[in-house]
């Protein structure tokens, strides 16, 4: 995998990079290519020292412009939402620019702010990002879709230090049976599988705190958590390191690309999902790679595809 460096922006001709992210690569802008103000950096930054309230992501919701995980009480939560809103909004409209194809079809997902040290965190090992993992969400499931992240480190003076290893179709070719890929695949035509999901769908209907998933979305989910559970994955596979400098930007399938985070404090970051179908290659995505792997449909007929409209 690579590190690919854009210096210039925008180029002096449009560049289509979809088959350099595709491949497992990451984007790097040594200079973040849009506007976010410093004073709203430094509002970012001094969060940290209100009064120890800050025990996790601030979250920022764009189809809803809501803020969570920071106290509604503090005073401070208009200027945060605006501020979040603000590099959100900056982040869309670059995106669009540089990938007009999956700004057809993508779906807003949260934007976050990342304002704990990464070293040394006490965190449970599903949670820990120093570990190297491919990213999943329980509550959003994709359907096969991918997961596109943009991040931007705001500290002034402080590297964000990432791992990453091989693209997720060599790392998939090694570990995804072991992990189990056949036997959720074969639930993907059983009638258990059908009766579960469908079940599922019944209870989310009614609010009830269940999210039906794909084969596929269970399978992704299994799969971050092996992998950080996998002391000789961890220990053995190649390792590519960067240092994201201060100021800087980039951007990775966070699916695609197995990756963790070893440093670093004051990271902004927007997330997209990427339609299949606007890849300039779907059988890249990862959900191909796997039915490839195992020769079944991981996404059922019946699973109806996601909205286009943001993120509820
Ligand atoms: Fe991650």
């Amino acid at each position: 995998m690579e590190f690919i460096r854009i210096d210039a922006w925008p180029p002096p001709e449009p560049v289509d990079y979809r088959p350099q992210l595709e491949a497992g690569n990451v984007l790097f802008f040594p200079k973040t290519p849009f506007p976010f103000p410093e004073e709203s950096q430094q509002f970012l930054r001094q969060l940290n020292f209100a009064g120890g309230a800050i025990h996790k992501n601030i979250a920022y919701r764009p189809a809803q412009d809501k803020v969570t995980g920071f106290p509604a009480d503090s005073g401070k939560m208009d200027r945060l939402r605006y501020i979040m809103r603000e590099y959100s909004q900056a982040v869309v409209q670059f995106m669009a620019e540089l990938f007009p194809q999956y700004a057809a079809a993508w779906k807003l997902d949260y934007a976050s702010f990342r304002p704990v040290e990464e070293e040394n965190r006490n965190l449970p090992v599903n949670k820990r990002n120093d570990l190297i993992h491919t990213d999943a969400f329980p509550s959003r499931p994709t359907n096969g879709d991918l997961i596109l992240r943009v991040f931007t480190n705001i500290h002034p003076v402080k590297t964000r230090n990432w791992i990453t290893t091989d693209p997720f179709r060599l790392i998939a070719g090694q570990y995804a049976t072991g992990a189990g890929l056949r036997e959720i695949a074969a639930s993907s035509d059983s009638v258990s599988g059908w009766m579960r999901r469908q079940s599922a769908r019944v209870l989310h209907g009614l609010g009830l705190p269940v999210v039906p998933r794909s084969p596929y979305d269970r399978f992704m989910l299994h799969f971050h958590e092996y992998l950080k559970r996998n002391a000789g994955f961890q220990q053995n596979c190649p390792k590519y390191r960067f240092n994201f400098p201060p100021g800087s930007t980039w951007l990775a399938f966070t699916d695609l690309v197995p990756h963790s985070v070893h440093s670093g404090q004051h990271a902004l970051e927007q997330t997209f999902i990427i339609a299949r179908q606007s890849m300039a290659d779907p059988a890249n995505a990862p959900v191909a790679i796997l039915e490839r792997i195992c020769g079944k449909p991981l996404i059922p007929a019946s699973t109806p595809k996601p909205s286009r409209h943001p993120a509820a």
